[in-house]
């Protein structure tokens, strides 16, 4: 069973990323082959600083390990060190209705969007994002492709792709299946909306203590008087992100010191930050260490690309012989 899903470099990840994308993802090591990429093709469509993109490039990988990917059990790399993907890409646009692009909503959400971003236009890369997702995934015969619900409809698109690949040149490509985190809840960022980059509203997983410290002291709470209990501390904001990142019973005791009255927002944000700070020392040691070895760090991104290669090799040569181009 070969799992395959593809990460962004688009800045320090939160707290929103770690529970709904990485945690889950690093621990489906466990249950199969993981094959796990950075994205910077795709990046191309919404950036175009170069420095920012090897900053946040090789940021991600560290921000990976330190939280547990671990390249003994995982195929870990950066997309752009197979190039193959993109020769895959141009064969799947060639079966690619024009129709079934126009209808994705991250096309359309982006359009709508149009200024806003770095690109300031809408380029053909973002239209065309789909088809290269689809080469991303269809190029290492992956069965299960891990996602958040935004990529539902790249799925559907890709199998689409393969399924009328595989029609017009006979089976060549595995028809995956994707997994969609329903179960995983929305985290909420600093103003209770989604947590998000683009809200402004993120807890990032590895920052800066006092800025961080700061961030989370400033959550804006009622205005009821410490005394009065709160019957509603379950739907308090610092308890939600406590549940997260304290132990069960810590979390308990504060929701109930809060719902019984006497205790302060202050100490309430104290504690979230103190438990928010702990749960991630070890992953924040992991991390310095690693970013003080770069070339250690480049070495497994370097061993990752070099075995994701010799399967992307053997994929990309089936579907050259099947369509007549070898
Ligand atoms: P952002 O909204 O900050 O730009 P992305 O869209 O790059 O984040 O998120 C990458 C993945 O992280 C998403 O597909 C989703 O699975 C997960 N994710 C992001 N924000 C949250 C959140 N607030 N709660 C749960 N999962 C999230
Ligand atoms: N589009 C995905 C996102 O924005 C990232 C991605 C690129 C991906 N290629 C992929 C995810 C292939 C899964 C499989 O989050």
């Amino acid at each position: 069973m070969r799992f395959l899903t593809g990460i962004q470099p688009s800045g320090a990840l939160h707290l929103g990323n770690y529970f709904g994308a990485m945690r889950p993802a690093i621990e489906l090591q466990e249950r199969g082959e993981a094959f796990y990429f950075i994205a910077n093709y795709h990046s191309m469509t919404s950036l175009t600083d170069p420095a920012r993109r090897r900053q946040y490039t090789f940021d991600v990988a560290l921000d990976f390990l330190a939280c547990g990917l671990d390249p003994q059990r995982c195929v870990f790399w950066v997309q752009s060190d197979v190039p193959e993907v993109a020769e895959l890409a141009w064969l799947l646009s060639t079966v690619t209705p024009m129709g079934l692009l126009e209808r994705c909503h991250s096309f359309k959400d982006k359009v709508a969007k149009l200024g806003e971003g770095e690109a300031g236009s809408v380029n053909h890369g973002l239209f065309a994002y789909p088809v290269l997702m689809a080469a991303d995934i269809l190029l290492y015969d992956s069965n299960v492709v891990p996602v958040g619900k935004d990529q539902k409809q790249h799925l559907e698109v890709t199998r689409d792709i393969a399924l009328k690949f595989n029609h017009l040149y006979g089976q060549t490509f595995v028809v995956p299946e994707p997994l969609i985190r329903e179960e995983v809840a929305v985290v909420p960022g600093l103003d209770g909306q989604k947590m998000s980059k683009s809200y402004g509203n993120t807890i990032e997983i590895f920052g800066d203590e006092k800025t961080l410290r700061k961030k989370i002291m400033g959550i804006v709470m009622d205005s009821r008087p410490l005394a009065e209990p709160k019957p509603d501390a379950d739907r308090n904001l610092a308890i939600q992100l406590l549940k997260l990142v304290a132990p069960a019973d810590v979390a308990q005791a504060c929701e109930d010191k809060l719902r019984a009255g006497g205790y302060g927002y202050g100490d309430l944000k104290k504690a979230l930050f103190e438990s928010y700070w702990n749960f991630f020392a070890g992953a924040r040691t992991k991390r310095a260490e690693l970013a003080a070895s770069p070339d250690y760090v480049r070495g497994v991104l370097r061993d990752g690309a070099e075995r994701a290669r010799a399967v992307a090799a053997k994929v990309l040569a089936r579907a050259k012989a099947a369509s007549g181009l070898a």
